[in-house]
């Protein structure tokens, strides 16, 4: 049926479940160990609820924004994800054109199922991608790696902190057991070599330095923070801006939910909040646009979505991608009407209540 009949991003979640081949399936919708984040991610949402005034002008809202620079229509962007050609023949490239048409920054997976130079050439007039990047242990070869973003022409690095080692999924190791054909004497399910990826064990603070020399000029990007204080941190070392995440509950199973993050630093660090150099963005668990008002009344200057553009482009490619910015767009709008607001900018604590937080 057609996409415009989709309603919530709930919804494509449901139809790509029926869609995708089980191993898909269970590669984007794993969390790590028993899940706990990646339930938490979304219900820590549930925990904050709105303080909506009421009789003033709320004709005419306005969503647009700036993320890193660039103008956004709506202040969220598509979070890189590895493998969306899993489930989706076009891969990333079905988000690079549903983002096109619709406004919005993609940020593209070190593990894309499609190339930097494919993505890009996807790219309208002025439409801008982003970057993630694991740094190997082997230097070089990241150094590399970097160089070849910036002569593309990236528009940021994301540099992905939280995967130092890859998290234990199981849902993902049940069903690569469920393909390996039972063999005497040797288990069902080897676990995966230790640091598969070879990604960097030894990154530190300091290589924010190394990162920028690499790509002079671009927003750095430290993504997959998980407590306040490395906000100060990244802030003291030179980033341009962080993602608070626990990348969708993939990594450290029980890290906190990135709006707790977000709480956090409201109690104990608010100064880092609005700086005009330094930008927060959050991820893990929206699903709606008052996940997104929440999460911006906090003190974000835009959210990423991970999953649901997955799911969105599954059924429907990029229009899929297009109809899932429309649902936000729309929940965004009147989420801000009935909150009493018409601006990004006139967001703030004082409307919502995170007692239960
Ligand atoms: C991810 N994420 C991720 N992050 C990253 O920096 N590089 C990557 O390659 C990937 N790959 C990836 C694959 C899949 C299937 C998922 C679901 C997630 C994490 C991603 O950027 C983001 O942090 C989460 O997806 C946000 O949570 P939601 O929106 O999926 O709940």
């Amino acid at each position: 049926f057609g996409v415009d009949s989709v309603v919530s991003l709930d919804d494509f979640e449901r139809y790509a479940k029926d869609l995708l081949i089980p191993a898909a399936w269970y590669y984007y919708s794993t969390g790590a160990d028993g899940e706990h984040s990646l339930f938490d991610n979304a219900d820590a949402y549930n925990r904050v609820h709105f303080r909506p005034r009421v009789m003033r002008n709320v004709t005419d809202p306005d969503l647009r924004t700036k993320i890193l620079g660039v103008e956004s229509t709506l202040p969220f962007y598509v979070s890189p994800t590895a493998r969306n050609g899993l489930g989706q023949p076009l891969g990333e490239i079905a988000v690079t054109r549903g983002a096109g048409a619709t406004g919005i920054l993609q940020v593209l997976s070190h593990y894309a199922s499609r190339s930097l130079e494919e993505v890009i050439s996807e790219t309208k007039e002025g439409q801008k991608v982003g970057w993630q990047i694991y740094t190997s242990m082997d230097r070089e070869k990241s150094a590399r790696e970097i160089r070849e973003a910036y002569r593309l022409g990236a528009q940021s690095i994301w540099v992905t902190v939280d995967t130092a080692i890859l998290g234990k999924r199981e849902k993902e190791r049940r069903a690569q057991a469920e393909r390996t054909p039972a063999a005497h004497g040797k288990p069902l399910s080897p676990p995966l070599p230790k640091n598969a990826y070879a990604h960097d064990t030894g990154l530190t603070w300091k290589d924010i330095d190394w990162i920028k020399s690499l790509a002079p000029g671009l927003p750095i990007v430290i993504k997959g923070v998980g407590a306040w204080e490395d906000v100060v941190l990244a802030q003291k070392y030179g980033a341009d801006a962080v993602v608070l995440s626990n990348h969708g509950g993939r990594q450290l199973d029980y890290a906190n939910p990135p709006l707790k993050t977000l709480h956090d630093l409201n109690v104990h660090s608010p100064s880092s909040i609005h700086q005009p150099d330094f930008q927060i963005f959050v991820d893990g668990g929206i699903r709606h646009g008052t996940d997104i008002l929440k999460a911006l009344c906090l003190g974000a200057n835009a959210v990423g979505l991970g999953r649901p553009f997955i799911y969105a482009a599954t059924g429907w490619g990029s229009d899929g991608v297009e109809r899932a910015v429309q649902i936000l767009k729309e929940e965004l709008e009147i989420g801000m009407i009935l909150l009493g607001v018409t601006r990004l900018d006139q967001l703030g604590p004082e409307y919502v209540d995170v007692s239960k937080l």
